[in-house]
């Protein structure tokens, strides 16, 4: 294939990639399966691994993420992003608008929007292609977050129709929908890491991640709500911002009541009634309602203040809140041994739903307000799926209640409990041997996403644990047939089920395995990561502190966590017996690789009689090697094949690259 050919067909798979990625995303009506959809994803994937200088960096490939970025370059706003005033109160927001309309002769028209819960990005286009996105930061400037931007998928990273001026800036708010939100927060406990405390605080989170590769993992969302130019679009913002979806952008939807025009004040409080009532049922958070002047000259007129434009204002809800009261304290031990305190409420209606627990997070919180059992608390849940206890209500204590003393023994099997220096939860150290524990880890090593073994649910566990037959995951792969037999509810069938799925896993790969040991902060992410950078069981438990936090978005509590797991006498006997039981503790290699060609760059150029281009590259990356597109100080090895150009082999002589031809590379390679 020539570049000439393979740009055409890049360009093609692209726009279709683009085309079905904005039917799915922004349209959410597919119109092709994710099977088709991968297929034209990994054939554009090879034709740019083939030609690297043809992969663009708005390419739908773009969109895995990769890029790590070390500190996000600050830059200055073109356009300043200025803040909005908001208020709590109807009245205040109706003088808000008579102040307003005073200042403009003419009639006045008003857009009522959704107040996003997200984070504000500005992000600037260029001849229909994004350029950069940057965060608010303090307004005058921002951060430069581009890399992790490009992999929202709802984000046009190039734009259709025709129409979009030139240049031209457009703001809007990433978020994380209710739903993708929730099951991070599982994922993340699961893993004994500290959950998000709302959605917003796992957007920000989320887009200052150095690898735009979990970034991508992520499920981001993004409506945009403002069109910024020197030459606007169109003469008012609503038909901008409706014009910006012609463009492929997420505009909010006005068939759903998300964005709406206004003639008085009595549509803009029916507005606002509608979503203080349903803002639940959205599938995304919203803390409020933004009101704003419709047609542009009367916002330049209205102008702004010091902090923020005239022309708009947020009307902020209440967080929703209910009293009820607290019944008892109990406390759940984790599979890590963390121990976490739950509030036992009095069942009460909260946004919806029946709330009957909450959860009340450390030691410290309880202190903080003061909490007593039999006290009368405030419960909110501002849209959260754990609903949580914000105050107390003093003047209905009861004269005999007593102050609330955390437990010092562990509840489930009395051993004292532990608070590590500067860590706000309480931690039973015993792990070999607290129940909770045992079996925490034990379901947590056969669950799907780690070493996937069939037939063994949490009441299989429980009867082994029970009956004494398994303490830790090594003893799965002890068990005998024998042992299993006599056990109640466990038929002959069942029990060669599960010896299978036992002997199975035993193929999994290195990084479900090290996902598996269930050691603390090691999610799904965590462990790829680490079986990527050290490749077996071996190095990474000789790694030090230093070493470990010199992997990207490994940090200093992760690599403790590590270090202890790896010091602990007793974790590393079953450890052990894991590793002679034959688990994967490597990484495994592809057949025939080698490291022949580590640390060396290498350009391949012109046509090869032995080989087909993708198959050189698939050989240079097989030994080590590193392909690019373009020779430079950098390149070791230019691998020339016949009608390569007279260019090419001018700059390696010049910069003194060494061209060899194909069959000095295959003898590089031989064994
Ligand atoms: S307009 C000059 N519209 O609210 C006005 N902002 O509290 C620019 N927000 O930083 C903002 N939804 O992140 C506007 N429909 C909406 C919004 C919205 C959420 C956020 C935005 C801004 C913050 C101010």
């Amino acid at each position: 294939m020539t570049a000439q050919e393979a740009r055409e067909i890049i360009a093609q798979l692209s726009q279709e990639l683009e085309y079905h990625n904005h039917r799915y995303y922004v349209e959410a009506a597919p119109e092709i399966s994710d099977r088709a959809y991968d297929r034209r994803m990994e054939e554009l994937q090879a034709l740019e691994k083939t030609f690297p200088e043809l992969a663009a960096p708005n390419s739908p490939t773009q969109r895995v993420g990769g890029a790590v970025t070390k500190e996000f370059p600050t830059v200055r706003h073109r356009f300043p992003m200025q803040s909005l005033s908001n208020t709590y109160s109807r009245e205040e927001l109706q003088e808000h608008l008579e102040r307003i309309r005073k200042l403009v002769p003419e009639e006045m028209t008003f857009v009522c929007e959704l107040k996003y819960d997200g984070a504000a990005i500005s992000l600037h286009y260029q001849n229909g292609e994004l350029q950069q996105a940057l965060t608010r930061g303090d307004g005058s400037q921002g951060d430069d977050i581009t890399p992790n931007v490009r992999t929202i998928p709802s984000l046009p990273l190039r734009l259709r129709g025709k129409g979009y001026p030139e240049e031209f800036f457009i703001r809007g708010e990433i978020f994380m929908p209710t739903a993708g939100f929730a099951q991070l927060n599982r994922q993340r406990m699961e893993a004994g890491q500290e959950p998000f405390a709302n959605p917003r605080n796992a957007t920000a989170g989320t887009l200052k991640l150095q690898d735009s590769a979990v970034v991508a993992g992520r499920p981001l969302d993004c409506f945009l709500y403002a069109v910024v130019a020197e030459d606007r679009p169109a003469e008012d913002h609503y038909q901008a911002v409706l014009a910006a979806r012609n463009w492929g952008f997420k505009v909010p939807a006005p068939e759903k009541r998300y964005i709406e025009k206004a003639k008085n004040l009595d549509e803009i409080f029916a507005f606002i009634d509608h979503w203080e009532a349903q803002r639940h049922q959205l599938p995304f958070e919203i803390d409020g309602v933004v009101v704003k002047v419709n047609d542009y000259r009367q916002q330049e007129r209205l102008g702004s203040t010091a902090k923020a434009p005239r022309w708009a204002i947020a009307y902020k809800f209440e967080a929703e809140s209910a009293e009820t009261v607290l019944e008892s304290i109990t406390y759940q031990v984790g599979r890590t041994g963390a121990v976490t305190p739950v509030a036992n409420l009095q069942p009460v209606q909260l946004a919806g739903t029946t709330v009957k627990r909450a959860t009340l997070h450390n030691a410290d919180q309880i202190q903080r307000l003061d909490l007593r059992e039999g006290d009368t608390v405030a419960v909110e849940k501002g849209g959260e799926i754990i609903p949580k206890v914000t105050g107390v209500n003093f003047g209905k204590r009861e004269p005999q209640s007593a102050p609330f003393h955390f437990i010092s023994q562990c509840p489930e099997c009395g051993t004292p409990l532990q608070r590590p220096d500067g860590e706000a939860q309480h931690f039973c150290p015993n792990h070999p041997g607290c129940p909770p524990q045992i079996k925490g880890r034990l379901e947590h090593f056969v669950s799907r996403k780690a070493m996937d073994i069939d037939g063994l649910g949490s009441e299989t566990i429980e009867l082994l644990v029970d009956q004494d037959l398994i303490r830790n995951p090594a003893d799965l792969y002890a068990l005998r047939k024998e042992d299993l037999l006599p056990l109640e509810r466990l038929a002959e069938k069942s029990a060669q089920n599960m010896l299978d799925g036992i002997a199975a896993s035993k193929e999994v790969p290195f990084e479900r395995f090290l996902f598996a040991l269930g050691i603390r902060y090691v999610g799904e992410t965590v462990a790829k990561k680490l079986a990527r950078h050290f490749e077996s069981l071996e190095n990474l438990r000789q790694a030090s502190v230093e070493e470990l936090t010199n992997v990207s978005e490994i940090g200093e509590r992760i690599a403790q966590s590590l270090r202890a797991f790896f010091e602990d006498q007793a974790q590393q006997a079953w450890l052990d017996k894991l590793v002679q039981a034959g688990v994967q503790t490597q990484v495994k290699k592809q057949a025939g690789a080698s490291d022949k060609l580590a640390g060396k760059t290498l350009v391949v150029s012109g046509k090869f009689s032995r080989y087909s281009r993708t198959e050189i590259k698939a050989l240079i990356e097989k030994h080590g090697g590193k392909n690019t597109g373009s020779v430079s100080k950098s390149t070791d090895y230019l691998l020339a094949g016949s009608d390569m150009g007279p260019k090419k082999r001018e700059k390696a002589t010049h910069l003194g690259v060494t061209i060899i031809d194909e069959d000095t590379f295959a003898e590089m390679i031989a064994e």
